[in-house]
């Protein structure tokens, strides 16, 4: 097994982990203070999301420079030394390479809007206006809005799948191709551990560019529908592993919604691009079609399981599946997948023991060890993220009141992962000695990294102890995977087995008492339970059990 199959990996938001400069943001020499921290998490790859310079309005997400540190991280040599303390720390950084679009601030763009006739004209999508001097087709960027905006001075569109700011690269030119292998190989000389690879499935564009069929009262299409996933981008995919990964002890995961389970192969394993994919069935159950957050859809535990267990048979025998339940774009778990009034500590636990047993590397989200819940801010104003503003906006549109559509922000706001992270108790949450840039969580005087440390019962202690039996115990890194209780619409069960070594995880996500068959636990041993006295034969509500063969 490869040692990013064994790890347990951290997704790290920098804006928000810890602030050593007194401005409001997090700094590296934040996270350099906070190896230790990780490592009593039994972290062995943290993804740090965007730190390249970047004028911040997708946080990160829109790159100025690839090569290059935003100052209000800190510097070239803050990020050499992460490097070399991580590595002390037997910890790998990650980047996040962000290659479908660039910032309009870039360079490349800057150049590429002057004329028609530059030796950037063609890195980036333009077309011409219709006839009528509208948009080329009735595309909805990712985040609301047409997808295309004018320029002045070339007298075209030019295309973003997400915010005005984040024109697309057009990967159809060999050169922009060249420049991007470049980019990420400065990061491999630097000693990355890997790659996050942002919104891969958008890079090829179709060949010809046509209206959808609107599926929103303006008339517009999600761009999502239109070119997620064209035909042709495997072979972009492949270059980019031949040019890049391929003789390097590194891995690889791609941010790849819309890749079906026939697909796969093709895009994970030994043939194809890359060693992980995070596909979002499991935590997009309430969106059936497209993500609009004010039509989410009714969904139940077994729905949840249906996905989980579509991942785990599907990446059997391709590839290797990325465990998540919260990254820096998805709601809190806790609020996620349980109802409302739901224990949050329980929650938290329920979820800890799924993302550490399953078959996988797991991705443990910054915060998400201590349990932290949703904000839910009074309105659409004290929000910071790009995509609630979309979303609100498209709400209000769709006919929705302001009050259904901030309903909507509490559920799925993307702020909602992002609040500052939760040292102690001290005036916000020992992140920041100045003004943070998002406001800290009003439970941080009671959950956060100091008062839990102290509480053995704690969601952090729960993930330290899952940490370290994941490490004594080989078979839940290298047991093959089988459900159990497939009816059950209360209970996900199931078994890890390697040889004569067996592990059977319990997981009641329901808020009633479950009955267990006895067969099912047959010579095994409790190992460890989230519940004080548990009781042999049934399930509290909201406990999770795991067991190993005696
Ligand atoms: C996916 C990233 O996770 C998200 O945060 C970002 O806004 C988009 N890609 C655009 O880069």
């Amino acid at each position: 097994m490869k040692w990013w199959q064994k790890t347990i990996a951290y997704e790290l938001y920098p804006k928000s982990f810890l602030d050593t400069a007194g401005q409001g943001t997090g700094t590296i020499r934040g996270i350099i203070e906070k190896l230790d921290y990780l490592s009593s998490l039994g972290i062995g790859a943290v993804w740090m999301t965007p730190v390249c310079r970047s004028p911040m309005v997708d946080n990160g997400y829109d790159i100025a420079d690839y090569t290059e540190i935003d100052p209000s991280y800190g510097t070239m040599e803050d990020m050499d030394e992460l490097f070399a303390k991580a590595k002390e720390h037997g910890i790998r950084i990650v980047m996040d390479l962000v290659f479908n679009h660039t910032s309009d601030q870039n360079p490349w763009f800057l150049a590429s809007k002057q004329s028609r006739n530059n030796p950037y004209s063609d890195w980036y999508i333009w077309r011409d206006a219709k006839e009528d001097g509208s948009a080329p087709t009735n595309w909805r960027g990712i985040f609301g809005g047409s997808a295309w905006t004018w320029c002045e001075k070339r007298q075209q569109y030019y295309l973003h799948t997400f915010a005005v700011q984040q024109p697309d690269l057009n990967w159809a030119n060999p050169e922009v191709r060249r420049a991007l292998y470049k980019a990420a190989n400065f990061w491999i000389d630097k000693g990355v551990g890997g790659f996050r690879v942002d919104a891969i499935t958008y890079i090829r564009k179709p060949d010809v560019f046509e209206d959808g069929t609107p599926d929103a009262e303006d008339g517009s299409v999600s761009i999502h529908d239109m070119t997620a996933n064209t035909p042709g981008i495997l072979d972009y995919l492949h270059e980019f592993k031949r040019e890049v990964a391929d003789g390097h002890d590194i891995f690889t995961v791609a941010e790849a919604n819309g890749v079906s389970a026939d697909e796969l192969q093709y895009w994970v394993g030994q043939d194809g691009a890359f060693d992980m994919l995070f596909e979002f069935s499991h935590v997009n159950l309430e969106f059936k079609g497209i993500e609009t957050w004010c039509r989410p859809d009714p969904w139940e535990l077994k729905d949840l399981k249906k996905a989980l267990v579509n991942s785990q048979t599907a990446t059997k025998d391709n590839g290797w599946y990325p465990i998540f339940f919260e990254n820096h774009d998805k709601p809190r778990c806790v609020d996620h997948f349980f109802k409302a009034g739901t224990d949050p500590k329980k929650a938290a636990k329920v979820i800890g023991m799924v993302l550490y047993t399953l078959r996988g590397t797991p991705f443990l989200f910054q915060g998400q060890e201590l349990g932290l819940g949703n904000v839910k801010w009074p309105s659409i104003d004290c929000y910071n993220d790009i995509s609630s503003y979309g979303q609100y906006d498209f709400a209000i549109q769709e006919g929705f009141s302001e009050a259904e559509a901030i309903a909507c922000v509490h559920a799925f706001s993307r702020d909602s992962a992002r609040t500052p992270m939760q040292w102690n108790g001290e005036e916000n949450a020992g992140f920041t000695k100045g003004k943070p840039w998002l406001p800290v969580h009003d439970d941080y005087a009671v959950m956060n990294v100091e008062a839990e440390e102290k509480d053995p019962d704690s969601v952090l202690n729960w993930y330290r102890q899952l940490a370290a039996i994941r490490q004594e115990e080989t078979v839940l890194t290298e047991g093959d995977f089988s459900e159990l209780m497939k009816e059950s619409n209360e209970v996900f069960a199931y078994a890890r087995s390697k040889g004569d070594q067996k592990a059977v995880i319990l997981a009641n996500f329901s808020d009633h008492e479950v009955t267990v068959d006895p067969d099912l636990i047959k010579n095994m041993q409790v190992k460890i339970s989230s519940v004080k006295d548990h009781a042999e034969g049934v399930l509290a509500p909201l406990e999770t059990v795991l067991y190993i063969s005696c």
